[in-house]
């Protein structure tokens, strides 16, 4: 019960850290909070600092998902315990305690979420995310289809009702987090994927 809860806390404190916000600072840019679609994640630092940044941004804000997912199954966690840790580390992400409870929409972490507790179920909405993008060219729309199939990959692979309940949590949360790009899209005005200073990809 105390691992169980260490692991949480700590998989919380650790989604805290924003990595957009980060890179941003330590490369010189401006804060992703006050740019672009002023949302601390890498699509909106691709926007800003271009694909090195973003690269980063993505690395570090999916390790935050991974990272505590495989400590909790190096120490034999249970369905349970595995589902608290990445919710705390979606959660963290969101709502960063380091920065004003004011984080980013939360796909690296989730997709991070999902590769630590079985990589096939990364793997696959990893998958679905780059189709979509590929096809579409948004980055939001990418992430909305993507991780609504995610608690039916999570299913496919690991029929647990805990970890099914902790992906439609997190899904639940994504898409609120969404909601003004949810809107543009309805207003046909949300913007395609972005590199600094070029035309759309
Ligand atoms: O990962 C966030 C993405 O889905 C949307 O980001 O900056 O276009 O709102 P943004």
């Amino acid at each position: 019960m105390i691992t169980a809860t260490l692991l949480i806390l700590t998989a919380y404190l650790l989604g805290s850290i924003s990595s957009a916000i980060l890179v941003c600072r330590l490369m010189g840019l401006p804060d992703p909070r006050t740019q672009g679609s002023n949302n601390p994640g890498a699509t909106n630092v691709l926007r800003i600092g271009g694909k090195k940044a973003a690269a980063i941004t993505l690395l570090g804000d999916s390790l935050k998902g991974l990272i505590p997912m495989l400590i909790g199954h190096a120490l034999g966690a249970p369905p349970l315990t595995l589902a608290g840790i990445g919710l705390a580390a979606f959660i963290g992400h969101l709502y960063p305690v380091f920065f004003g409870f004011q984080g980013g929409k939360g796909v690296a972490t989730a997709l991070g979420v999902q590769f630590g507790l079985y990589w096939p179920i990364g793997l696959c909405t990893a998958a679905v995310w780059l189709f979509v993008a590929r096809v579409l060219k948004i980055s939001s729309l990418s992430a909305l289809i993507s991780m609504a199939f995610a608690p039916f990959f999570v299913w496919l692979f690991w029929d647990e009702r805990a970890l099914i309940g902790m992906q439609l949590i997190i899904t639940g949360l994504l898409i609120w987090r969404h909601r003004r790009n949810i809107h543009n899209l309805v207003a046909g005005t949300e913007q395609p994927i972005r590199l600094k200073g070029s035309e759309d990809l």
